[in-house]
């Protein structure tokens, strides 16, 4: 694999890195190997493949050269060492937990997490004899108390789905550090490594619904998990083959490579175009309260300046009125699609205690920071003219008693 591009910048990394048309017939975009299995040229090579002691590609499952490519730009983007390709991010995540965590190990996790991450902690390995404490990891001497000589991991998401908490990776990786056989494991979903890179800040893993920005179009379900070589080695041979089988096909590589040429340009977008519409709902008087990182009323501000490029393109608000003005808003929106996922082009709103995070108990809701009335957006590529015009319409509809989509609306998708 050629790396003759590994001192460029980002966008030329994420366009070039390890791929030479002169090897492949001069197809600009790499070629897409369908194959499931791969020849041996004779049984030795076969059984030093199976070994590890041969380089090669034997079985799509374990590696294969689309996702092999993939994986070498997703590790320079994230400036790791080595990075595994998932069926979703979901794979990603429970492959990292299962061959990272045994019986009798702990692991911390932060208060805030993708609703499917936290039934994953609470009915998958917590029953299986792990140890799942959360913590408010913004709090070091709370993290401090809570590390224990059975910590094996600590997991966060930076900012968080859906309330956009920080935790200050740097500061997190110092503390995870100060004793052996801690993995710091953070999931980088919303910013991207174009706007945040947690290995350079001390993080052992990354992981990432590649679903979202870094594919960028809303049509393959994907995860990547980046470390160094010896922990992805670990990943790879254990969670994907063994454990989860969660692998992506080549073909969704191949369009998650086609998202990542773009990724650089449309952050910035959705960058751009959040702030504005931040800055709109903050303004306006039907508004209770806007949490967005750039924001100078956001909480964390100073952190999200020093660790993240840009503030990201997702937005948590909450109306006047709760949860009910919240669904006539959401009902009148008419650019944004009434959908769950994000970093799409398109516009996305959704209802996290209702939806993705409808795993949680209304108890855990509260103990865990997410307000029933928080609203959701994804704010995609559109012209934020419009974008604005259609938030507008929607809150000046959302405080009289407009038609009731929800009753005839199709159910939620949980
Ligand atoms: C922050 C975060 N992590 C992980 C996931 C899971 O990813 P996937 O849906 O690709 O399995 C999601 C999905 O919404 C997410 O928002």
């Amino acid at each position: 694999m050629t790396n003759k591009h590994s001192t460029c910048g980002f966008s030329t990394r994420a366009i070039h890195h390890g791929y030479d048309p002169k090897d492949h017939h001069g197809a600009l975009v790499p070629p897409i190997y369908l194959s499931a299995t791969f020849a041996f040229p004779t049984v030795e090579y076969g059984a030093a493949c199976f070994a590890g002691e041969a380089s090669g590609h034997f079985y799509t499952r374990i590696s294969n050269p689309t996702l092999a490519l993939l994986e070498s730009r997703m590790a320079t983007l994230e400036n790791g060492e080595a990075a595994v390709a998932f069926s979703s991010g979901m794979g990603a995540i429970a492959a990292t937990f299962w061959t990272l965590l045994r019986p009798g190990d702990e692991v911390i996790v932060s208060q805030t997490l993708y609703g499917c991450t936290f039934a994953l902690l609470h009915h998958g390995i917590g029953e299986f004899g792990i140890k799942v404490r959360h913590v408010d990891l913004t709090d070091l001497a709370a993290l401090q108390a809570a590390l224990s000589p059975a910590t094996r991991m600590i997991y966060c998401e930076t900012p968080a789905n859906p309330n956009l908490r920080l935790i200050d990776i740097a500061a997190v990786a110092r503390l995870a550090h100060q004793q052996p056989n801690v993995t710091l494991v953070v999931d980088n979903t919303y910013c991207t490594p174009y706007l945040q890179r947690p290995l350079e800040l001390g993080a052992d893993v990354v992981v990432h619904s590649a679903t979202k920005y870094l594919s960028g179009h809303g049509d393959i379900t994907a995860g990547i998990a980046v470390s160094n070589q010896a922990l992805a080695q670990r990943i790879r041979l254990q969670g994907l083959k063994d454990l989860t089988g969660a692998v992506m096909s080549p073909q969704d590589a191949s369009l998650l490579m086609r998202g990542l040429k773009t990724l650089a340009l449309r952050m910035d977008r959705h960058c751009s175009n959040a702030q504005a519409l931040a800055e709109a709902l903050q303004a306006h008087p039907a508004v209770e309260s806007v949490i967005y990182p750039g924001l100078r009323s956001f909480p964390q501000y100073e952190l999200a300046t020093r660790q993240m490029k840009l503030p990201g393109g997702m937005i948590a608000f909450e109306l006047k009125g709760g949860i009910e003005t919240g669904r006539r808003f959401m009902n009148a929106l008419q650019l944004f699609t009434r959908a769950v996922s994000l970093g799409d082009a398109e516009s996305l709103a959704q209802h996290p205690a209702s939806m993705t995070h409808s795993t949680y108990t209304p108890e855990q809701l509260a103990q865990h920071g997410i307000s029933e009335g928080l609203v959701r957006l994804s704010v995609g590529l559109e012209d934020v003219a419009d974008l604005l015009a259609d938030v507008h319409q929607a809150l000046a509809k959302c405080g009289r008693n407009t038609v009731r989509q929800a009753a005839t609306a199709p159910s939620a998708v949980r």
